[in-house]
């Protein structure tokens, strides 16, 4: 999901499309490439790592010249990062180039059939399916490239945002969005297009941000043509005149990269579970657990390592998994689990929680662990990263590159991959009913209306967050499956406002945190509904006894708790179960904006690295 730059017209195409490569940067990524159509050929270099990696492979293989050209930073999802799974991918024939962002989900049944057709592939990527695609629909229909482009994506499941072109009619470049951005620039003869406007704003402001579904034929000497790709006809394009600062797009206009993490949440976790959910046919697909299904049903328990907020959605997952699969679940902090000479045997299953896929104490536990004997599964969000290449199997989160240090989509990602897991493993042993099973479905199919609809109380989390911002010291408090969503919101404050605050399960605070209450003390209450809201209503109710300040997270429409709260965040209402997805958001919310209004650096906190890749 990570950058891509196209340019035509009459200037040199590798200064415009290496430096908006390089704008582009921040977003995160693994390899870049290039491609560039010297006014005979295609030249094309491309690299594993960094655009400074790239900018060497140029210098040494490739002349920069011509004024047509596509380049691209990758954030893998399908194919480790190394130079040949980089992009940009050439068709079989070499007439036709192309760079991707987004995750084609069906692009192993594709390949088979192109393969059947003599097509050979170099590389692992979903994406060199798609160009061969598009090339054998070329010349199946013998159309142009356009109609070709606009045939095989309605072929396609998943997300892109792609830019292409074929060497034989170097006087167009074709592009086309679903689910990853995509903005065109216009200039005087000449067009860019790019995931944002940062590579193309200081050449010209008059841009195009295609919407979902659609497609653009930027051709030297003609106006853009926009069309839907499902029926092919013209759409009348939305040019709109810029004036957003290059750092304001860097961060989608939003103010921070935490809050626009924070905001993309909804289609992360459709990333996430798209392709693998197939809640109407009441199937889970999980490439990485389908052939290990046995190793979970058989096992005689499931440890949980992890760190920080990963090791949160671990504890989410003791509740989910316990409850559908009746598996006995432990959830250990993975540097205490790495020292404590364990007892595991090859009778475990151990799930390895990471955003990064790199930090020191998760990827030491995981060997011991596979020391002991036990099976080890991952769950990252890097692709290629050290852990997952360490653990037996996994499957990844599709959240993207997580940039703001504090850990927000990697933790809604990380549940919804793990309650898929549990799903399936449930229904497979037997354990969840059929109705349940197919409720949850559809009912994890709607979380990220839900999170968008949860979102939405934004302006009202920041009206609180000025009333505690001055507070010196929180208690976050929550029951069941959500007393790790209190430990989460508590840790979210702790590290972006350096608030001191503790998360505890509501029912310990008779066990001695009570004693901390006063008019002083703001409680954050998860208090939605669940098996667990008459017991959580009576802890507010003896907190009010003690003066203390309550700010709850309640179902929308609830009136018992907002009765007794001085404040409360609304989320919609979802099974209990899937509570953590919602209730997170408003925590989230609240954390961001009290450490904005502390002038804090909220991406970049004092102390903290994104990766703890130390001891
Ligand atoms: C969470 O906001 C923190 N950034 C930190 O606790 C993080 O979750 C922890 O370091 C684990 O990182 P990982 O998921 O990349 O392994
Ligand atoms: N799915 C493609 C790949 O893994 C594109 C990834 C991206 O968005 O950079 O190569």
């Amino acid at each position: 999901m990570c950058g891509i730059v196209g340019y035509i017209g009459s200037k040199q195409a590798y200064p415009i499309i290496i430096n908006g490569l390089k704008r582009l940067e921040y977003r995160g990524y693994d390899s870049a490439g290039i491609a560039l159509y010297d006014g005979t050929d295609i030249q094309l270099a491309k690299t594993k790592g960094k655009v400074a990696d790239l900018e060497e492979r140029v210098a040494q293989e490739i002349s920069k010249k011509g004024t047509l050209g596509i380049g691209h930073t990758r954030w893998a999802t399908h194919g480790v990062p190394n130079d040949v799974n980089s992009h940009p991918h050439f068709s079989n024939s070499g007439d036709l180039v192309l760079i991707h962002n987004g995750i084609i989900e069906n692009y192993a049944s594709l390949k088979i059939e192109l393969i059947n057709r003599g097509y050979t592939f170099k590389s692992d990527t979903d994406t060199e399916v798609l160009v061969n695609l598009i090339e054998e629909i070329k010349k199946q229909e013998n159309v142009k490239l356009g109609k070709a482009v606009q045939i095989a994506l309605n072929q396609v499941v998943g997300a892109y945002a792609i830019a292409l072109f074929d060497r034989k009619k170097p006087d167009e470049i074709v592009v086309a969005k679903l689910g990853s951005p995509l903005a065109i620039g216009i200039g005087n003869n000449e067009f860019f297009v790019a995931s944002d406007a940062s590579p193309f704003i200081e050449y010209t402001n008059n841009a195009i941000y295609l919407e979902d579904e659609e497609m653009a034929i930027l051709r030297l000497g003609r106006e853009i043509r926009v069309r839907k790709i499902k029926d092919d006809t013209l759409v009348n394009p939305n040019i709109q005149k810029l004036k957003l600062s290059l750092e304001q797009i860097e961060k989608g206009g939003y103010d921070h990269f935490m809050l626009k993490e924070i905001f993309e949440q909804p289609s992360v976790i459709k990333d996430t579970y798209r392709g693998r959910l197939l809640a109407n046919q009441g199937i889970i697909k999980l490439g990485g657990l389908e052939d290990y299904i046995p190793r979970f049903t058989n096992a005689n328990r499931i440890v949980i390592i992890a760190c920080g907020t990963s090791w949160h959605a671990g504890l989410v997952a003791e509740y989910i998994f316990e409850e559908w699969t009746r598996i006995p679940v432990e959830v250990e902090y993975a540097s205490e689990f790495r020292y404590r000479n364990p007892i595991i045997t090859e009778k475990d299953v151990v799930i390895a929680i990471s955003q990064s896929g790199e930090t020191a104490d998760t990827l030491a536990a995981i060997k011991l662990a596979k020391e002991k004997g036990a099976f080890v599964y991952g769950i990252c969000n890097v692709v290629g990263s050290t852990i997952s290449r360490e653990t037996h199997s996994g499957t990844y989160t599709h959240a993207g590159p997580e940039i703001g240090v504090a850990s927000t989509k990697a933790f809604t990602t990380q549940i919804t991959v793990l309650t898929m897991m549990a799903l399936k493993i449930g229904k497979v042993k037997g354990t969840i009913s059929q109705t349940d099973y197919m409720m949850h479905l559809r009912e994890l199919e709607m979380i990220p209306t839900h999170v968008a609809e949860a979102l939405k109380s934004n302006d009202k989390i920041e009206e609180i967050a000025a009333v505690f911002k001055n507070a010196t010291n929180f208690l976050y408090l929550g029951r069941g499956v959500n007393f790790p969503v209190a430990l989460e919101g508590a840790l979210k404050l702790k590290e972006i406002s350096y608030i001191h605050a503790e998360g505890y399960p509501a029912a310990e605070m008779k066990h001695g945190p009570i004693a901390l209450i006063d008019e002083q003390m703001p409680v954050v209450v998860i208090a939605v509904n669940s098996n667990h809201y008459g017991k959580v209503v009576s802890n507010i109710e003896e907190i009010k006894a003690r003066s203390g300040k309550i700010i709850a997270v309640v179902t929308e429409g609830d009136t018992e708790v907002r009765a007794l709260a001085d404040y409360v965040m609304e989320v919609p209402k979802t099974p209990e179960t899937l509570t953590p997805l919602v209730t997170t958001i408003p925590l989230q919310l609240l954390s961001y904006h009290i450490a904005v209004m502390l002038d804090k650096n909220v991406d970049q906190p004092r102390n903290l690295a994104k990766s703890v890749t130390v001891e």
